[in-house]
């Protein structure tokens, strides 16, 4: 069973709810998260909402609940639910108001809702994927987790037409992030990602990744790096709350190392799976 939240009343995920002045909507002015469940049990939860209130504030908006509030409000709709295994989407807007650009004098919406996590095939993993280089056309404010996604969803659209199953942003021949998850690659066994400044998302997933590797002794290096680094790397590939690690072993159709999934992506993959089912490797 899935279930929808909307400013302290839960109702059915397909309840036409919509305000017609809600700001989300008129001027996609708010700020979101995904969480995944494991096991009944929300992965980095506080992670995911101490990302969503420094999202608000980055665009001056003050959220209409605190943390441990909606930690509460999640727990209850999962418990509503019921479901083990789970995503859960969170908006927070500027309100309900006439449309006027001006912030109006309203407390934030919050939306929420909880459904079955929609896994991505093992198939598709093992084999892994091909994804295309784009222009990055993105504002300069990529970490906020806005709700302004055009960019990415265009560029998605683009992608997924020509083949592909993820677009890659490049700016000013700097390589950067997917639509909707972070990039790693490894070459000559250093894990290199691009650094957390304000033309990435800080993937929560990223964070634990890079961890892992520090537990796992792999060097890591946060550092920029443009196409040709990528093109030669012996690995690629994405994270993200939904994709967790997904290998890519095309690039604008050249291959990356051998073609195959790599080792050290399998072996991240591994030990994060083992931190949300909380089992050693
Ligand atoms: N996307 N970069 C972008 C542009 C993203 O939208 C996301 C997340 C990430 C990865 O962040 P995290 O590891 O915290 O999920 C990076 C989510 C999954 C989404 O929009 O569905």
């Amino acid at each position: 069973m899935a279930i929808g939240f909307i400013n302290g009343e839960w109702i059915p995920v397909d309840q036409t709810v919509l305000p017609i002045d809600e700001r989300g909507h008129n001027f996609g002015d708010g700020v979101y998260e995904v969480i995944r469940v494991y096991q009944g049990v929300p992965f980095k939860m506080r992670e995911h909402l101490v990302r969503l209130e420094q999202s608000a504030e980055a665009i001056l908006l003050t959220m209409n609940y605190s943390i441990p509030e909606l930690e509460a409000l999640i727990a209850e709709g999962l418990e509503k639910t019921g479901l083990q295994e789970a995503a859960v989407y969170l908006q927070v807007t500027r309100g309900i108001a006439k449309r006027v650009h001006l912030f109006p004098d309203v407390p934030a919406s919050t939306t929420m809702t909880i459904r079955p996590a929609a896994d991505i095939s093992d198939k598709i993993r093992e084999q892994g994927v091909h994804v295309t280089l784009v222009d990055d056309e993105r504002w300069k404010n990529c970490f906020i987790k806005s709700l302004n996604l055009l960019p990415n969803v265009i560029a998605k659209q683009k992608a997924t037409d020509a083949g592909f199953y993820e677009a890659v942003f490049v700016r000013d021949g700097v390589v950067l992030e997917g639509s909707s998850c972070n990039l790693f690659l490894v070459k000559d066994g250093v894990l290199i990602t691009p650094p957390a400044n304000r033309f990435i998302l800080h993937g929560i997933t990223r964070a634990t990744l890079l961890d892992i590797a520090k537990e796992l002794g792999v060097p890591v290096e946060e550092k920029e790096f443009g196409p040709d680094l990528l093109l030669a790397a012996d690995e690629a590939f994405l994270t993200s709350t939904s994709m967790e690690v997904m290998p890519v072993v095309k690039i604008d159709g050249r291959q990356i190392g051998s073609g195959q999934p790599g080792e050290i992506a399998r072996k991240l993959h591994r030990n994060y799976r083992a931190k949300y089912q909380q089992i050693g490797v």
